[in-house]
């Protein structure tokens, strides 16, 4: 059955916070859906293909509706099954190589497209990113790479015109093992002429992910989930059209178990890869937090006293994920002795710091270094997501805070949770949905608005 999508006017979607009554242990079970940065850059991978490509355990994100807005823009058909979660994307027909600035810079993920579309068309113009929130977060490695495989770029007006009669593989270091340069040059070497090898890949599950899917559609790689990732080039019209399955997502798995951790609960949670989540386990078991692997996919994690004090320094997979340091920092407000954190990926990602420290954390903030010393308990307060890893740092702390919080600019939080206030109601939690204007509580979360398919 095919679902119509719920379109919310973004004033709206602007106005829209948490109430969150602190105090409740979580308990009972929640499900964790498909991988955000896995699923986006399956879909932008469709394009590679003519036909019906159907990509199952799609969450329900405004980040994935952009995707599709952006591969809809280039001529694909996408249905979407809300129910199912699932998404038919048909790119027989691809009538346009450009991906505007209007989408691109509402989501950096976007520019993906660009390798994408470099295999299927042997031209692109996509916009250039700029910086976010969190950092400069350059595209310099997406774009040697591209030239190193023999295509000409231009960049004209905020946008990178790269353009290549062939693409032959080559060898390519990355300075830095960047997840989104990686993704972009594997996609572009698919249909390249010979061997491309990239050294010094990022290592992410999400890479491994893409690469079995580009290889399921009939692509020839090896190493992913290695620093050294070998694609060997294959014919376009060898590429054939498939069914998927997106792994779970790590990130939103890890914020449940602090979530639960945070609140002193006990609660099952489903559909994870622990073996994606090892350094983070490690650090919380260090914590004080039981963690029991029920099933190969199933864990139970518990919490019964207050957290010992831990440090840790961000870096990439399999190192401690940066996309849940500012959780894992609310973890430490409230923690017994001082932690010390090192963000090393991001240069401005301790933007929840602010509004933590409103909440009453002692945090010491020095460049890329913050130092938490543990207090005894939070208190409520009005606070605003200023990204979405902050914004659900600060949702877990509201619900480990005594009185009530607030919390504004949901449209960040919706980027990557999929219901995230009804999996946490289900959990027990104390949080509503409420509309600015009405003062109404909402009935439904996340939006998907994507054009040409209603
Ligand atoms: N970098 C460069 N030049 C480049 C590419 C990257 O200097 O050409 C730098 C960036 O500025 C950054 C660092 O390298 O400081 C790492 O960036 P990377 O390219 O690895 O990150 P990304 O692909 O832009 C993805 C995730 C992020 C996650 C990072 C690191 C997606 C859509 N996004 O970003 O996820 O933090 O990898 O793991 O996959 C999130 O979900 O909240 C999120 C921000």
């Amino acid at each position: 059955m095919i679902n119509s999508i719920i379109v919310i006017e973004s004033e709206e979607i602007l106005a829209e916070k948490f109430k969150i009554i602190g105090g409740e242990s979580l308990k009972g079970e929640v499900s964790i859906g498909g991988a955000k940065n896995a699923v986006l850059k399956l879909i932008a991978a469709t394009i590679l293909v003519k036909g019906s490509t159907k990509i199952y355990n799609v969450p329900r994100l405004t980040d994935v509706e952009i995707m599709l807005n952006v591969i809809s823009d280039l001529g694909a058909s996408c249905i979407y099954d809300k129910e199912e979660k699932s998404v038919i994307i048909n790119a027989s027909n691809i009538s346009s190589i450009t991906a505007k600035y209007e989408l691109v810079s509402k989501m950096r993920a976007s520019f993906i497209i660009l390798g994408a579309l470099m295999s299927r068309c042997r031209e692109a113009i996509v916009a250039l990113p700029g910086g976010c929130a969190i950092g400069e977060r350059r595209v310099d490695f997406h774009i040697k790479g591209l030239e190193a495989l023999g295509a000409k770029i231009k960049i004209e007006n905020g946008y990178v015109h790269a353009k290549a009669s062939k693409l032959v593989g080559t060898d390519i270091y990355l300075d830095i093992p960047s997840v989104g340069a990686t993704e972009n040059l594997m996609l572009a070497s698919v249909t390249a002429e010979g061997s491309t090898r990239i050294q010094n890949a990022a290592q992410e599950p999400e890479i491994v992910d893409l690469a079995n899917f580009l290889n399921a559609l009939g692509a020839d790689i090896t190493g992913a989930g290695t620093s050294e990732i070998v694609i060997n080039g294959v014919k376009q019209e060898n590429l054939h059209p498939i069914e998927y399955t997106t792994i779970p997502d790590r990130i939103e798995a890890g914020s449940y178990m602090a979530a639960v951790v945070a609140t002193r609960g006990k609660a099952i949670i489903k559909n994870v890869y622990p073996a994606h989540l090892t350094f983070f386990n490690d650090k919380l078991i260090k914590m004080g937090a039981s963690i029991k692997l029920v099933e190969p996919t199933t864990i139970e994690v518990s919490c019964k006293n207050r957290l010992n004090s831990i440090n840790f320094v961000t870096q990439p997979y399999p190192g401690f994920p940066t996309d849940l340091q500012a959780i894992a920092m609310t973890l430490l407000t409230t923690a017994n002795g001082v932690g010390i954190i090192t963000e090393s990926l991001y240069e401005n990602r301790f933007m929840q710091v602010p509004d933590l420290r409103r909440m009453g954390a002692d945090i010491h903030q020095d460049r890329n270094h913050a130092i938490v010393k543990g207090v005894k308990n939070l208190t409520g307060a009005t606070v605003a997501a200023s990204d979405l890893r902050a914004g659900a740092a600060l949702v877990i702390a509201g619900l480990m805070a005594s009185g009530e919080t607030i919390v504004e600019k949901l449209h960040h939080i919706d980027r990557g949770y999929e219901e995230f206030e009804h999996k946490l109601t289900a959990l027990g939690a104390k949080i509503t949905r409420f509309d600015d204007n009405e003062n109404n509580s909402l009935p439904n979360s996340n939006v998907m608005n994507i054009r040409g398919i209603l």
